[in-house]
């Protein structure tokens, strides 16, 4: 059977967005209609992911919560003539099952996926970081790719790239190739957080990797990294460090991936996404030219 599972991590605290993420989950940040994290399992139901699992932590229930079927909406929605509100709420019948464990203790990211060992055993996984969309209104099916690659190379992970400018590798996991970096590339080695002068590429991590459940053994040994937390990306270098073949695939031009992990990128993706509304994207287009207008 092909993987149809997906870790979705959703713990951190999101200290960057402080204080709009105090008390609701980053995840839960709108991008025009939806909420981040409604895009994320849309993207993934799209590419054939039928099993969801989120990894939380504190103060993440509003995520439990949307992913629920409310019946008690519903019901009033038809009690009050609002029939046509219902389309709005059609994710919540979307064909899926969801599963959640808890991070206990913030160890990084590392810590959180091997936090759904016990529940993924031995099969191979696609990880989805909850705060990040990849395509406009998420429709890329990259992952549904980066599956197809896994399962016909053999590799014990497929992990997806995008460029990033030269500034800003020091917030990524950062690829080294090993020969050339075509649309698919085997990596030599991952680095997070590099350093602008020490970086061996621009080419970042964009939050989508399929594993296969070797990925935990090298977690259990990853030891305290970057930022004093265990990282995913130290794991895929011990992975390849083990001689594991690990492959990278960049996101096409159409693919490109929304981080809502800072304010800087938030409120780019937020007006794109918002100036890309069918209903109301022309009028805040028009608004938006008034207001910068000389
Ligand atoms: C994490 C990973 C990093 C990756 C990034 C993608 O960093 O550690 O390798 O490039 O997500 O968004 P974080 O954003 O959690 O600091």
């Amino acid at each position: 059977m092909s993987v149809d599972l997906a870790v979705v991590p959703v713990a951190g605290r999101g200290t960057r967005l402080l204080p709009l993420a105090k008390s609701q989950p980053k995840e839960m940040l709108p991008m025009g209609r939806k909420p981040v994290v409604q895009y994320v399992v849309e993207e993934l139901a799209r590419c054939g992911i039928g099993r969801v699992l989120f990894v939380t932590g504190p103060g993440k229930a509003a995520i439990e919560n949307h992913f629920d079927i409310d019946v008690e909406l519903i019901d009033y929605l038809r009690e009050t003539g609002k029939e046509e509100l219902l389309r709005e709420l059609a994710f919540e019948r979307e064909d899926l099952e969801y599963f959640y464990t808890r991070q206990r203790r913030q160890l990084g990211l590392g810590h959180a996926v091997l936090c759904a060992r016990a529940v993924v055993g031995d099969q191979p996984f696609v990880v989805a970081l909850g705060d990040s969309i990849i395509g406009m209104h998420a429709e890329s099916k990259v992952v549904r790719t980066m599956i197809e690659k896994f399962e016909a190379s053999r590799a014990a992970a497929v992990i997806a790239f995008e460029e990033v400018p030269p500034r800003e590798v020091v917030h990524y996991g950062i690829a080294q190739p090993r020969d050339g970096a075509d649309e698919v590339f085997e990596l030599a080695d991952l680095i997070e957080k590099p350093d602008a002068n020490e970086a061996p590429s621009n080419l970042a991590v964009a939050s989508r990797y399929v594993f296969s459940p070797a990925i935990f053994d090298c977690l259990e040994r990853t030891p305290p990294g970057k930022g004093d937390e265990i990282q995913l990306t130290d794991a895929v270098s011990m992975l390849i460090r083990d001689g594991r073949n690990v492959l990278g695939i960049r996101l096409r031009a159409d693919e490109r991936r929304f981080d809502i992990g800072n304010f800087e990128s938030y409120f780019l993706a937020f007006t794109e996404f918002a100036l890309a509304d069918p209903q109301y994207g022309p009028a805040l287009r028009k608004h938006m030219k008034e207001l910068l207008a000389p």
